[in-house]
């Protein structure tokens, strides 16, 4: 059983229910070698904290001696490891070294006879040169076998291993079909060589596209990948699980890992690393020590670099800020920041995971920031729900200060007496001055000096969105200052919010009648809004939009039919969630695909009637697959928040 805790995008912290015990992830399983042992199963788990490994069953079954021990007394003894232990079937000695003479359903069986805890089918490794045919042909084999072992799997958990070569297409229906199976854990296989030979931007394509077809209510193991420079990345595209045999192989060839990159110890120009490994050592001191004693070291280094990585991605994670530690990491080699740059391509599918706003802000390091999805958001927002409140605008450019309409009131003012919407170009692109609240217009920091990449793109979709919304376009600065028009500027930003937020036809709902906007003496800012003397709607001041209330959502109800913002519940739930508990995904049977995490939503009985609102916290993919956690926080009270 998996549980999420805590999402940023499609990353998250969960909690992976296993007969050894429940592991957090993201989590990273050293690769033990039962023959080797370069640091014990035991110091893994007592000295580093790792709460899983993984070893390999193949090697086990080929030496009897290893085959006896642990058949008699079982794997978790013979390694002397009291937590998680997942094996791997042999898969990896057959790219590595040709066919291997053994059956999946022999290293299945076997597999559970020495008490894995995850055991893995015999897949086909899906080589990056192989031609679609090849690897179409060999994808067959993979699921007839894992349909073979789940049926013989018994009390063992099994890694469906998902393959595809470097084909999209092919990754996807792939990871279609193993998420209709009976598996445990979804492992995306074959790109051992990707990582080695530097491919990134394969391996973003490889990881999108098996991520589109995977079940979310399993974890996702990406293969062969333990470098902490890649531990970012692939947790920003959804993968829960990691394994690496490299700090172990590198370590008896001298070579330490370090989150830029590995280094040879004999090319090192100083040994800069506090870990607890090095802490008491030089480089002199290090290249001194007897080999062994040398080896175990450097193993010791690369694990607590894997460590230290891993603690700060959960850190982002939990702060909700891993796509900038993602781009941080993505700088530091040139095959990574293609990587980053490979993301943009993705931007739409990542979108549907993003949350609808964060605590902090959004920080713009570079033009790949543009690659997150809440740039996209934006821009698809404006341009389907925007409605212009006059047909001309006056043009105003970004001189840093937020929101646009605080640094300038006046010119603001001058604008709309003379009919004018003031619209400013930003590094998001056009922003009317009646959203410059919303999140992450204001809650963003961008640097003075801007990217001529990032202008012109500005540039160009302010050029569009001038072209499609207003008939006339005039420079702000030389707007006449003779303008009489009278205008509210809290109700075109109460009106373009829920525009925003809610679409068109909801808001013509929630506007309808007399309306009356409750402002805050202290900041200004739009507070409530009442329409027909009812309370609607509002305003967080935090992300500039709205909270939806329980008459509000009767509104929308009534006037949008469902799934539109729906998230529908059985009956049984229902007096409960009436009361102000939170919707748990078990209890859905209907929700509107369309929804972001953190977005407002109407919970409704099965006819449809309004028995809550609150902030749905996945998608509906997630939901419908998930069999425990929170799908809404349900407002309680007065419905106001901060
Ligand atoms: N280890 C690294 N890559 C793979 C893979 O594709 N399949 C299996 N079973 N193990 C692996
Ligand atoms: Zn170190």
């Amino acid at each position: 059983m998996f549980e999420v805790v805590k999402r940023d995008g499609l990353a998250r912290i969960g909690k992976f229910q296993t007969n050894s015990g429940v592991l957090e992830t993201p989590a990273l399983l050293p690769v033990v070698n039962p023959k080797i042992c370069t640091v014990s199963p035991k110091e893994l788990y007592e000295e580093f904290g790792f709460g899983a490994i993984i070893t390999n069953s193949y090697i086990i079954k080929n030496n009897p001696e290893l085959k006896g021990k642990a058949q008699e007394i079982g794997l978790h003894k013979m390694l002397d490891f009291p937590g998680v232990i997942m094996t791997d079937s042999g898969t990896f000695q057959s790219h590595m070294y040709g066919e291997v003479e053994v059956t999946n359903e022999e290293m299945v069986e076997f597999q559970k006879s020495i008490g894995t805890d995850i055991g893995t089918v015999l897949d086909i490794f899906t080589e990056p040169f192989w031609s679609k045919e090849k690897t179409t042909e060999s994808i067959a084999v993979t699921l007839e076998r894992t349909k073979k072992a789940c049926e013989i799997k018994g009390g063992m958990m099994i890694n469906g291993v998902g393959q595809g070569s470097i084909y999209p297409d092919l990754r996807e229906d792939c990871a279609r079909k193993m998420a209709s199976m009976d598996i445990d854990v979804h492992p995306i296989g074959g790109v051992v060589p990707l990582m080695e030979q530097y491919r990134y931007v394969d391996l973003v394509d490889v990881v999108i596209s098996s991520k589109k077809g995977l079940n979310p209510n399993r974890p996702v193991h990406l293969f062969g990948a333990g470098h902490p420079m890649v531990l970012a990345l692939a947790t920003l595209m959804g993968c829960d699980l990691f394994d690496s045999a490299s700090y172990a192989k590198f370590a008896r060839d001298d070579r330490m890992m370090f989150i830029d990159g590995t280094f040879r110890l004999q090319d090192m120009q100083s040994l800069d690393c506090n870990c607890p490994a090095c802490r008491n050592q030089t480089l002199e001191s290090l290249r001194k020590m007897d080999r062994k004693t040398r080896e175990k070291t450097i193993a010791r280094h690369n694990l607590y670099q894997i460590t230290e990585e891993l603690a700060l991605v959960k850190r982002y994670i939990r702060e909700g800020r891993l796509w900038e530690l993602t781009e941080i990491r993505c700088r530091a080699h040139p095959a990574m920041l293609d990587a980053l740059r490979r993301l943009a391509e993705h931007q739409m599918f990542l979108e549907r995971f993003d949350p609808i706003s964060r605590d902090g802000a959004l920080f713009y390091t570079g033009a790949e920031t543009r690659a997150r999805p809440a740039f996209a958001r934006y821009i698809n927002r404006l341009f389907s729900r925007y409605v212009p409140a006059t047909k001309n605008a006056a043009l105003f450019y970004d001189e840093g200060s937020k929101p646009y309409s605080k640094a300038r009131p006046s010119d603001f003012d001058k604008a709309r007496r003379a009919g004018y919407t003031p619209v400013v170009v930003s590094p998001f692109g056009p922003v009317p001055a009646e959203l410059d609240e919303v999140y992450p217009i204001a809650q963003s920091v961008f640097p003075k000096i801007m990217d001529s990449d990032t202008m012109r793109d500005s540039e160009a979709f302010t050029v569009r969105f001038l072209q499609i919304m207003f008939d006339e376009v005039v420079n702000g600065e030389e707007v006449s200052d003779e303008g009489t028009e009278e205008y509210d500027p809290d109700l075109i930003r109460a009106k373009a919010v829920s525009r925003y937020q809610f679409g068109k036809d909801a808001t013509e709902a929630l506007f309808r009648g007399k309306i009356e906007l409750i402002i805050s003496k202290n900041t200004g800012k739009i507070r409530n809004v009442i329409s027909d003397g009812e309370h609607v709607l509002s305003m967080r001041a935090g992300d500039g939009l709205y909270t939806l209330r329980k008459e509000g959502a009767d509104r929308i109800a009534s006037a949008v039919p469902a799934p539109f913002m729906r998230v529908k519940v059985m009956d049984d739930a229902v007096p409960f969630v009436s009361e102000g508990r939170n919707v748990f995904c078990q209890f859905v049977t209907e929700c509107d695909d369309e929804l972001r995490p953190m977005e407002e939503v109407i919970v409704t009985d099965q006819k449809d009637k309004v028995i809550a609102t609150g902030r749905v916290l996945l998608v509906a993919e997630e939901i419908r697959s998930f069999k425990k956690g929170v799908a809404v926080k349900v407002r309680s009270g007065s419905g106001d928040e901060a």
